[in-house]
């Protein structure tokens, strides 16, 4: 599988907090069925957050780690965007790393604001006018988004709906209920773990996997956890 979203650089952000918690993390990844693991660091908006520069050099640093202790997994790099008033000129400038070399994938993440959707929207608006793709980095987490028309909307807006994994997994949530109903309808595009450490938020990948290939189908579970991840990595269209 590939996963798109994962916080183990080490003592970048609130993920990983050492090179000690970062290799435990690559070798859960790879236990789970996880080959190529993009780190995305948390970027601005708050605490425990990335400095973009920071990010190649970890990335090596960690990559040089895991040749060393054996662990075969391809590490990528990107970054998780919080919406911010000057988002865009984050991506025009280069400063928020993109999933593809081409940099048409970005990850972003919105806050669950009162007034969040309109935001949301003027904000995947304004990145695809500049010929971005916005990644949305778990969705079905924003209360806003309770209305199926409005997910709709943000689809055909060209917005890319990626979901947590273990929100699948956890029946009953609001979370779960909206992940589920938009798996069933086809509008997700990927589903990726968003792990932070190796023991309170570890990847649940494969558990993830089985839940789609049992409900929708082998096909769905490997375009959520491989396919389009693929694309996504190699920028081709979805
Ligand atoms: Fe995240």
């Amino acid at each position: 599988m590939i996963d798109l979203h994962a916080h183990v650089l080490p003592g970048l952000d609130d993920g990983a907090a050492d090179e000690t918690a970062a290799l435990a993390l690559c070798r859960l990844a790879l236990e789970d069925g996880i080959r190529t693991l993009v780190a995305t660091p948390h970027l601005y908006g708050g605490l425990g957050v990335a400095d973009p520069r920071m990010i190649p050099a970890a990335a090596e640093r960690l990559r040089q780690r895991l040749r060393e202790e054996r662990i075969d997994l391809d590490l990528r790099w990107a970054a998780e965007m919080p919406v911010l008033e000057n988002v865009v000129e984050l991506y025009c400038t280069g400063i928020w790393p993109a999933y593809d070399v081409q940099r048409r994938y970005v990850l972003l993440e919105m806050a669950p604001l009162v007034n969040g959707l309109a935001i949301l929207k003027e904000t995947v608006f304004r990145l695809r006018l500049e010929g971005a793709v916005p990644v949305l980095a778990h969705p079905e987490r924003l209360d806003f988004l309770d209305r199926l028309a409005d997910v709709e909307g943000l689809r055909n807006q060209g917005a890319v709906l990626q979901i947590t994994a273990a929100c699948l997994l956890a029946p009953g949530s609001s979370s779960c209920r909206r992940a589920t109903e938009w798996v069933h309808r086809g509008w997700v595009q990927v589903v990726a773990s968003d792990a932070h450490d190796p023991v309170r938020r570890p990847p649940r990948m494969a558990a993830a996997r089985r839940w789609l290939a049992e409900r929708e189908g082998e096909a769905c579970a490997a375009d959520l956890t491989e396919g389009n991840p693929g694309k996504i990595l190699a920028g081709e269209p979805l």
